[in-house]
């Protein structure tokens, strides 16, 4: 373990509590966990819109498209907000965009880094992998549908314990916030880019367009059922997808092959 992962603390119910409080408003609920298998699926399995689930450490973190996503304990910021966005059904595809704004706009105000946007929602410093997030909607105890977003940061680790190829850290970009202030931080600025969405999506998609970097790049998408699409990452359209070279894309594992 590397001297930066050794010195971390554990996260404290009542510090995480009063960070949430204090950032993100009196009406969160948050449920601190020493272990969990994925905050997504303990999220799920109760899911009060204004609660956040988060782990001190996730042993079985789920990723998009079927991966998983691991961290080394002490290491990482992993959790799971539960919203019940007010939007109507088609802009439910933009929230994954809302919340990758958001997330940057969180770790931006607590370490003056700002994370560029792959699409969908992957946040890379130079280039690297620095936060993933997997939403997932769910009926809620009533039955109506709300939104588990789950968000993984890699907060601690030195270079040598990075989880994969390609990925990077807070402490490797040269930065070490307290966990439980970047948790507040990221729970209000995600709160407020749905609540952006809320009012209508120009703006959102506005600002998604102009940080998002897989504008104008040539791609590769890995598409589900195995086929591939190979073009320039030309737009990104009113439903969130991305579109390559005239092609609408909804969901898939985008690589940056070059610049423009
Ligand atoms: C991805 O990049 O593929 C998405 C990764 C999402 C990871 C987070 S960690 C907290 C939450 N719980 C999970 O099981 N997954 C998300």
């Amino acid at each position: 373990m590397s001297d930066i992962a050794a010195s971390w603390s554990p996260l404290e119910p009542s510090t995480v509590e009063a960070a949430v409080a204090a950032a993100a408003g009196p009406d969160w609920t948050v449920r601190l966990l020493a272990a969990a298998g994925s905050t997504n699926e303990v999220a799920a399995a109760d899911p009060v819109p204004r609660t956040v689930v988060v782990a001190d450490h996730q042993t079985a973190g789920r990723g998009r498209l079927d991966r998983s996503w691991s961290t080394p304990p002490g290491t990482a910021l992993t959790f799971s907000l539960v919203l019940r966005p007010a939007l109507p059904d088609r802009h439910w595809s933009l929230l994954p965009l809302a919340v990758a704004l958001g997330a940057a706009d969180g770790i931006a105000s607590l370490t003056g880094l700002r994370p560029d946007l792959k699409w969908p929602n992957d946040l890379l410093l130079g280039g690297r992998k620095l936060s993933g997030i997997l939403l997932e909607r769910v009926p809620g105890r009533d039955g109506r549908p709300v939104v588990v977003i789950g968000i993984g940061v890699n907060v601690g680790m030195g270079a040598e314990q990075l989880p994969v190829e390609g990925a990077t850290s807070l402490a490797v970009e040269g930065v070490a916030p307290d966990r439980a202030a970047l948790l507040g931080a990221l729970v209000a600025a995600v709160d407020v880019r749905v609540d952006e969405l809320a009012t209508g999506p120009d703006r959102l998609l506005a600002a998604y367009r102009s940080r998002c970097v897989t504008l104008g790049r040539q791609v590769r998408v890995h598409l589900p059922a195995g086929r591939e699409l190979t073009g320039i990452a030309q737009d990104v359209d009113d439903d969130g997808r991305l579109v390559v070279d005239g092609v609408p894309v909804g969901a898939g594992d985008v690589v940056h092959v070059r610049a423009r």
